[in-house]
Parts: structure tokens; C-alpha cells; sequence
């Protein structure tokens, strides 16, 4: 996935450099982008939506898959190639920030020379520093970028801007980080650091402040945020589901969160569903596998019916909920029964969408090191398999919706004027052409047309 993140809202200081960035990954480098922006701002660059004849292109990259961190040696390469030609339409300046950054700061600029600052995502925040050090460097014409991929003791967030270019109607918030679950096959443990929660009062506050610059919807983000355990200005510790208890008080029509693992579901979250109005129906739970022998070999610490009992206690509690979940295929020693048990967990479950990949070997991972690596034609089958059966579910998810009327938050425009991309309660994917003046708001929206990925319908 790449996305290009632009400043919806102009900022009064004079912008007389340019800014481009490509962000990969999940909605946290999403966030971390929006703030690396945020930081450059006071020394006059301004985001573009193009690269060409940038000043500074920053690749916020990701290591989760093979494929992922693949891509930027191709994307630089490409740079690189602009750089060197004679139109000047190649940017003056290149920083690799990210996931890939931390784990192949090194070999980054081994392979890659002519790139100016390597930063990892615990270090961002120095981001001013580096620029200006990798500018010297330029003038004076020194070889070899700026490295910065420490786990510093203190919080970026302590550091970061409170003064933000807003970022439109839906917006992001990280409030935790890090993992220390180590799940076998994933390099988040060694590409984030340790687990971290940002305390209630920062949070608090930056939510205002993005609810006053047009935000009507936040979601609220950590690798396993409902890990969330952040100190409160009385010293107690809360957990999400107070956190977005308080976060509802503010004047905010929708919440969400993201990512939520099996094992920090705890009462008061799923109570949160049933009590919280803003708090959309929608729960993403990566699972995994169906298999307890994968999910012990996958270090889940949880098996297949602790998480059914967390599915039918939130359906208890919330019975219009939707479901998401991530799949892994082919994972070390995945044989047919327990894949078998992978789509019984999806027929048992019904979900409303999921994201499904094959395993892929990460290093310095355990999983990678397992004997009974399983071939490529095996895993390509098993993916096929698993997404027919998800999409059909999706599908039939969708079709349930034609003919009602459902609200609908517009975040995105359409290529088309009139054309708004907006998004349900349960996270479909919608759009309408009958959308003018609508950006912002949220509107009723009778369902005409589904696919297996959107909906199509008309404001009444
Ligand atoms: N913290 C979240 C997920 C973060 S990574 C959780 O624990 O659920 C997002 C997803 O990428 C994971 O849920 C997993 O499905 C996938 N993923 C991570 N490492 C992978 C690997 N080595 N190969 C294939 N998929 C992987
Ligand atoms: Fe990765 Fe597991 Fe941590 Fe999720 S919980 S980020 S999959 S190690
Ligand atoms: Fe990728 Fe890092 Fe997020 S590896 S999924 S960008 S935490």
C-alpha cells in the first residue's frame, strides 16, 4: 500500500522548500508522516504532492513482508535515476525513515549511497537536526548520509509539534506503540522497540486539537492498542476502553481503534461497543490461523477458542458488530488439516473483510529459522483458497445493505466533481455522485450497487 500524504489545510508560514513523501505500511507510518510534515514546517518546507524537483523526498518504508522492504531499493533506485539527469527534475535530497530504515539502516546506505538521512521511527522526532546536518553535508559536498536508528530513553511524542496541519476529517492518533509479544514470524518487536503508552492527558489533548481542525472522526492507533495501559493525571492507569470513554466526551462523531489483539481483549473494551455510541461497530482482530498448533508455534498465546469467546462476547454485547481479521498461509509446518482449521475458524466467524498474506520469511525472526518452510505453489493455493472464501463472505456482507439507508462519513474526494469517497459505520468502503458540498459531513445514504470492496449509493 502506498500513500501519498498531502496538508489539507494551508499553514500561514512562508513553504519555500519542497516536501514530498511516500509512506508504506500501516496506518501508524500514515501517522508518523503526517507529523514528520508537521516537524519540517517551521524550516519552510511545505508538502507536495509530487516528487519532481523536490528538495527532500523521505521514503517512510515497511519491513512487515519481503515484498514490502523490496520495493524501496526499486523505489530509490528510481530517484537516484532522476537525480542524476540533467532536466533537475530528481530531488536534491533523500531520507529512508520507517521500518526498513531501522532494521537495514546500514545496508541502506551500503546499496544506496547517494541517500542523505537514515531515522527510524523512535527517532523522527530529530528530524530537523538530521536535515540540517545532511544539508551541511551537501554543501560541502561530503559523501555518506546521516544514520539515526536509536531507541532513545525518552518518547518521541514528547517531542513531536503540537501544532499540526490538521489532517482532514478522518483522522489518526497513535496512542500506544512497540510490541513486546513476538510473535515468531514479525520483525515489529525489533523495527518499533518495546511496548509504550502515551499517557491520557497528550492524548486528550491532541485529540482536541484535531477535532478543531475539521477532524469528525479519530481512530485511535498502537501495533496492539488495546494494550493501552497510559497513566492518568491522577496516577491511575487506564486501559482503551476508558480511554475512548473520554475521548467520546470531546466532540467527535465516530471512534475507532487499531490493531487489537486476542490477548488484551479485556470486559470493559467489548462494554464500550455496547455503551459508547461513537464507537463504530467494527472490530479488526487479527487471528492469524485456525490451527492451535500454529498458534503456539506462532507464539500467539491464545488458541482458536479463546478467540471465538471473544467473537461471541462482543456479538453479545454489540450484536450489529462487524469483523476483520488478518491471515497468515504456509507458515513453518502449516500442514492441510490445520489450514482446513484456518477456514473453519472463517466459516464459524462470518467476517465483514480481512487482510490475507503468505508467510514470508523475515530475518532475524524465529519462524524464519524453523525447519518445514512450506513451498511457494502450496502457499499461492492456500492464499487462493482462503481469499475465495473471504471475499464471498465480504461479498454477501455487502449485499445485505442494498435498499437501507446507513450515514456516511465523506473523507476522500472523487475524481468526478460531485464524486465522494466516504466510509460506513462497519468500515466499507463507499462512494456517491451526488456528493457536492458534502466533503466533511456525514449524509444518509441509500445503498444502490455493491461490489466485493465498495458500495455505491445516493444522498436522500
Ligand atoms: N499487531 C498486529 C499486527 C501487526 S502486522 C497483530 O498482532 O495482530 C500486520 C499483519 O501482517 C499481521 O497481523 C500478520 O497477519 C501480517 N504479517 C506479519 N508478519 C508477517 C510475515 N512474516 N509474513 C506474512 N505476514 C505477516
Ligand atoms: Fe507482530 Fe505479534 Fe506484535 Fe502483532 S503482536 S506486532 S504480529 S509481534
Ligand atoms: Fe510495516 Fe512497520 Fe507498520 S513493519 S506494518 S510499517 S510497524
Amino acid at each position: 500500500m502506498m500513500i501519498n500524504v498531502t496538508a489539507p489545510v494551508p499553514s500561514p508560514a512562508k513553504k519555500d522548500k519542497k516536501l514530498h513523501i511516500m509512506t508504506w505500511g500501516c496506518q501508524m507510518n500514515v501517522y508518523d508522516s503526517a507529523k514528520m510534515a508537521d516537524l519540517l514546517s517551521p524550516l519552510g518546507f511545505g508538502l507536495s504532492d509530487d516528487a519532481e524537483g523536490a528538495d527532500l523526498v523521505i521514503l517512510n518504508t515497511c519491513h512487515i513482508r519481503e515484498k514490502a522492504s523490496e520495493k524501496i531499493f526499486s523505489e530509490l533506485g528510481r530517484l537516484h535515476k532522476q537525480q542524476k539527469e540533467a532536466n533537475a527534475a530528481g530531488p536534491k535530497m533523500i531520507g529512508v525513515a520507517g521500518c526498513v530504515a531501522q532494521a537495514e539502516g546500514e545496508q541502506i546506505l551500503a546499496r544506496a549511497p547517494y541517500v542523505d538521512m537514515v531515522f527510524g521511527p523512535q527517532t523522527y522526532h530529530r528530524l530537523p537536526e538530521m536535515v540540517a546536518k545532511a544539508m551541511r553535508a551537501k554543501g560541502g559536498q561530503i559523501g555518506g548520509g546521516v544514520i539515526d536508528t536509536d531507541f532513545p530513553a525518552e518518547s518521541k511524542f514528547d517531542h513531536l509539534p503540537a501544532q499540526t496541519a490538521g489532517q482532514g476529517p478522518s483522522a489518526f492518533l497513535s496512542v500506544q506503540e512497540g510490541c513486546d509479544k513476538f510473535c515468531t514470524f514479525c520483525v515489529v518487536p525489533y523495527t518499533r522497540g518495546a511496548e509504550y503508552s502515551r499517557p491520557v492527558n497528550a492524548i486528550l489533548a491532541e485529540a482536541q486539537r484535531l477535532i478543531d481542525s475539521g477532524a469528525k472522526e479519530i481512530s485511535l492507533l498502537g501495533q496492539n492498542v488495546n494494550a493501552y495501559h497510559g497513566i492518568a493525571d491522577d496516577g491511575s492507569t487506564w486501559g482503551l476502553g476508558q480511554l475512548i470513554a473520554a475521548v467520546a466526551t470531546l466532540n467527535v462523531e465516530r471512534i475507532r481503534y487499531t490493531t487489537s489483539h486476542p490477548r488484551d481483549m479485556d470486559d470493559a473494551l467489548i462494554a464500550a461497543h455496547r455503551d459508547i455510541p461513537q464507537l463504530m461497530p467494527f472490530m479488526h482482530l487479527p487471528v492469524q490461523s485456525g490451527s492451535n498448533i500454529m498458534l503456539e508455534a506462532m507464539n500467539r498465546k491464545h488458541t482458536r477458542d479463546d478467540y471465538m469467546r471473544i467473537i461471541e462476547k462482543t456479538r453479545a454485547a454489540s450484536p450489529d458488530i462487524a469483523f476483520s481479521s488478518d491471515f497468515i498461509v504456509g507458515f513453518p509446518n502449516e500442514s492441510d488439516k490445520d489450514f482446513e482449521s484456518t477456514l473453519q475458524l472463517i466459516r464459524d466467524v462470518n467476517f465483514a473483510q480481512a487482510y490475507s498474506f503468505k508467510y514470508s520469511e523475515r530475518p532475524g525472526t524465529p519462524a524464519a529459522n524453523m525447519a518445514g518452510q512450506i513451498p511457494e505453489d502450496v502457499k499461492t493455493a492456500r492464499l487462493a483458497a482462503l481469499q475465495e472464501l473471504l471475499f464471498a463472505q465480504q461479498r454477501s456482507f455487502n449485499e445485505g445493505f442494498i435498499g437501507q439507508t446507513i450515514p456516511v462519513l465523506f473523507d476522500r474526494h472523487g475524481k468526478l466533481d460531485g464524486q465522494l469517497l466516504g466510509r460506513t459505520p462497519h468500515m466499507q468502503s463507499l462512494y456517491v455522485q451526488n456528493g457536492k458540498d458534502m466533503f466533511g459531513q456525514t449524509a444518509h445514504v441509500k445503498i444502490e450497487k455493491v461490489t466485493t470492496n465498495s458500495l455505491e449509493g445516493v444522498i436522500v
